[in-house]
């Protein structure tokens, strides 16, 4: 984050809370999709890299319940923060997809911590969290609520591939394809590269 590079979202790009805390949920996501797999397919008495089931578990969940944490934040940097002009460059159909799938992925990133705390908590498993403390469960044991928790959870979990994938797909396709360089929006800088070939941005936000 050198000089140059605001903190905030302004009328051309993303300000560095954005950016910081888009890719810090990439990470957390990654890892939830790794321990996701990795704990359910290993046996109760299986380890993986050193690691046992219940550690994936407990990992899972705490990682998952401060990944909430930072989806309150993103969320309130969103209302209180201005979204930048939309890149030039994107056709209409573009603009709509990627407004679509980005308000799934902020669905998303509060619908997987929820279902799985729900589902831990109203099937009596509970959260060892950070493996240090154990939490309250305010919930009790309710199975049928458990059970609809967990299907939530596993079919969103499929369904979030496939908005990630959209998502990935006008992002990569700008940036190598068309190489109009939309990745940097999100990356460290002062975003887009201006060499691109793009007629000038219409001056509406990407909220309007
Ligand atoms: C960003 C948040 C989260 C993501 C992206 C995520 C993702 C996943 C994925 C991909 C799976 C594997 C699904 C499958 O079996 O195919 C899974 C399973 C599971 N998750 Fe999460 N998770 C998140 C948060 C949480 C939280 C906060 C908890 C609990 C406090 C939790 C508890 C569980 C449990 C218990 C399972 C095993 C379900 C089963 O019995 O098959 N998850 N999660
Ligand atoms: C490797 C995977 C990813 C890449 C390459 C990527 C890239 C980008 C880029 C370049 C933008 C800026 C688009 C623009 O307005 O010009 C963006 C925005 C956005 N991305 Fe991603 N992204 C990825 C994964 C994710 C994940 C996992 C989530 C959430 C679960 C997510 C949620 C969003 C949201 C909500 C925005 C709109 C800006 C905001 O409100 O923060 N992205 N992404």
């Amino acid at each position: 984050m050198g000089p140059g590079m605001p903190l905030l979202n302004d009328s051309k790009s993303y300000g560095a809370i954005t950016k910081f805390f888009h890719w810090v949920i990439v990470a957390l996501f990654a890892f939830q999709y790794a321990a996701g797999y990795t704990m359910t397919s290993l046996g109760a008495k299986d380890a993986a890299l050193g690691f046992t089931q219940a550690n994936y578990y407990n990992w899972h969940k705490s990682i998952g319940l401060i990944a909430l944490g930072f989806a309150i934040f993103r969320l309130l940097n969103r209302h209180f923060n201005r979204l930048p002009n939309w890149a030039p460059n994107l056709t209409k159909s573009d603009k709509k997809l990627m407004h679509y799938y980005e308000n799934w992925l902020y669905f998303a990133m509060f619908l997987m911590p929820v279902s799985g705390y729900i589902y831990v908590m109203a099937g009596g498993y509970g959260v060892h969290f950070l493996e240090m403390t154990h939490l309250p469960n305010p919930i009790g044991k309710w199975p049928l609520l458990a059970d609809i928790a967990k299907w939530t959870h596993i079919l969103s979990s499929y369904a979030i591939l496939v908005a990630l994938a959209a998502h990935m797909s006008v992002v990569l396709r700008h940036h190598f394809v068309l190489k109009d360089g939309i990745l940097w929006r999100m990356l460290p800088g002062r975003g887009m590269k201006p060499a691109s070939s793009s007629k000038p941005s219409e001056s509406v936000s990407k909220a309007g």
